[in-house]
């Protein structure tokens, strides 16, 4: 059986008085929750949130990482920092970043290993442009960007990760994936790892990820290769991102 999870990424969304609110809201609202639950800070803030969040279930995480150890490169920050600052996740290869930063399979690959070897969880994001779907390419550029991670480290090592499916016309739009849509790709990334290690792959937690909202959430979360999921506008509201966390208590 596979914990469920949600992970709220506020991407470059918050201030200090905000981060309070929100986190003096979730802490009570998800007391009875079963699932597990992660947000994705900016780097400034994870003192404030280690401080606000270290005894209550919520961990904590990063939005990216360097690849590189300490070292002199200006403005980087290592896999180190953030265990020194309790981080326990940290987001590697979101599409934001592969599409305005230029990062790639390979880039993203190397902070994968950096995070494993430091610890921490990769939430390791994957996913297709609507130009790629319409071509009918999902499998194809799925399949590859996973295979950085798979074909480079194996299968024991991606078990220390989180899979994260978010089709690049669903995040940030308010079209999000169908319940159908999103399966069709999860079991797909699913039966791939299983051609490699079938333990593996049926451990594996994969992630949804693009609008989900307090009203697709159920559905989504009640497909059998879901197992959770990735949320960015709706993680900065602390009603939304309750009911989204409950929705997958349910699902
Ligand atoms: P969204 O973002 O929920 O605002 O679509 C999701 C993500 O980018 O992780």
């Amino acid at each position: 059986m596979r914990r469920k999870l949600v992970v709220g990424n506020w991407k470059m969304n918050s201030s200090k008085a905000g981060n309070k609110a929100l986190l003096e809201a979730l802490i009570p609202g998800l007391q009875q929750e079963t699932s597990d639950v992660v947000v994705c800070v900016p780097y400034p803030y994870f003192a404030q949130v280690q401080t606000i969040a270290q005894t209550s279930k919520i961990k904590w995480g990063a939005q990216n990482l360097c690849a590189n150890k300490n070292t002199a490169l200006t403005g980087a920050v290592s896999a180190a920092m953030l265990v020194d600052y309790g981080c326990s996740h940290v987001i590697i290869g979101h599409s934001e970043r592969r599409l305005q930063l230029h990062e790639t399979d390979d880039t993203a690959a190397a902070r994968f290993t950096a995070a494993i070897d430091a610890g921490l969880t990769p939430i390791f994001c994957m996913g297709e442009t609507k130009e790629e779907r319409d071509a009918g390419s999902t499998e194809y550029i799925v399949g590859r960007q996973l295979d950085a991670i798979l074909r480079r480290f194996g299968p024991e090592t991606v078990a220390k990760c989180v899979l994260a499916y978010e089709p690049l016309w669903a995040v940030g739009t308010d079209v999000p994936a169908t319940p159908d849509q999103a399966q069709e790709v999860h079991h797909y990334i699913r039966k791939r790892i299983a051609r490699c290690d079938e333990n593996v792959a049926e451990n594996m937690r994969i992630l949804y990820g693009g609008s989900l909202n307090p009203n697709n959430a159920a559905a989504l979360f009640a497909m059998p290769d879901i197992d959770g999921g990735l949320v960015g506008r709706c993680s900065l509201n602390a009603n939304d991102f309750i009911a989204i966390c409950k929705a997958v208590d349910e699902g």
